[in-house]
């Protein structure tokens, strides 16, 4: 058996970079042949159909539908899968998808997609927007990570301001849970809860490991594992990290699923060989 581990094109970014090292580790000590590659001419339309490369799996740590949809057509097995990898680069997606599921989530509020720079906000949806959600609220891009999309909106002169200068790009409202600054991360690998850390910033809102959020290990009730095996089953996740959010009365809410999670740091605080589990996974996936 021989799989590629496809990173991005212009990968640069350490963690990337140690993820997918970290993952080409553990297949080898698996004894299976397994290379990183850049994702770069791995597929392309050609007279009507598919070319595509060959392997005997794909772990695909890129988000690069377009890509990941060509190798899926030509029949790879990817780990993520395409469809799941775009349901969760899109965080008000992944929330839609989740929807009528019985998974507690923040409420969200979407913006109006608009096409006009020159464009009036209007405040009737800045009004109701906040009569829906409260203040504070948290407004996201769509589309990011490491908390850089992720802003605290404090009044409704902020949101309105907020509003304006976002208005082309893809975003969205949701309702401020807890006190902020807090959350728990949960890697969940073929389905299964795999482990737990409770990440802390006392200087931020988001809790992201990146902007100096700081993670400790976490035992998670059987609720929280039940609640997190179901998310990853429904968005069809063969890995993923969840992030959840904690309100004053202890109720749990799904923040984001992040079909690209680093594991780095969960590795490191919990003690658990995450790239091991999910090489087992895949190699189990394989032998079935
Ligand atoms: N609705 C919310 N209420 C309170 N805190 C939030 C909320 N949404 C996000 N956060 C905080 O911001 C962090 C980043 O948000 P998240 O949606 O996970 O985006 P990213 O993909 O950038 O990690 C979360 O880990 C959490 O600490
Ligand atoms: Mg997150």
């Amino acid at each position: 058996m021989n799989g590629v581990i496809v990173v991005n094109a212009y990968i640069k970014n350490k963690s990337q970079i140690t993820q997918a090292q970290r993952l080409a580790e553990e297949f080898a000590a698996l004894k299976v042949d397994c290379k990183i590659i850049k994702n770069v001419g791995l597929a392309q339309i050609k007279n009507g159909g598919i070319e595509s490369m060959e392997s005997d799996f794909v772990v695909f740590l890129d988000k690069d539908k377009a890509a990941a949809r060509m190798l899926e057509k030509r029949g790879l097995r990817l780990f993520n899968s395409s469809a799941a990898v775009e349901v969760c680069d899109d965080k008000l997606l992944t929330h839609i998808a989740l929807a009528d599921n019985g998974i507690p989530m923040p409420d969200c509020v979407y913006s109006p997609l608009c096409y006009y720079p020159d464009a009036q906000i209007d405040e009737n949806f800045i009004d109701e927007t906040v009569k829906k959600l409260g203040l504070p609220l948290v407004a996201k891009n769509c589309y990011g990570s490491l908390g850089a999309g992720v802003f605290l909106i404090k009044d409704k002169q902020m949101l309105y301001d907020f509003e304006r200068e976002n208005k082309l790009k893809p975003h969205f409202y949701q309702k401020f849970i807890g006190r902020g600054g807090e959350d728990i991360r949960i890697i969940v690998i073929g389905g299964k809860f795999v482990c737990a850390m409770r990440r802390k910033n006392p200087d931020d809102f988001r809790s992201n490991i990146e902007l100096g959020g700081k993670g400790e290990s976490y035992t998670a009730d059987e609720n929280l594992i039940a609640l997190c095996e179901k998310v990853a089953k429904i968005l069809k996740l063969d890995y993923c990290g969840i992030d959840v959010l904690t309100d004053n009365d202890g109720e749990r809410y799904i923040c984001e699923v992040n079909s690209n999670a680093f594991f780095a740091a969960a590795e490191k605080v919990c003690g658990v060989n995450i790239a091991k589990k999910y090489a087992e996974f895949v190699i189990s996936c394989k032998n079935a």
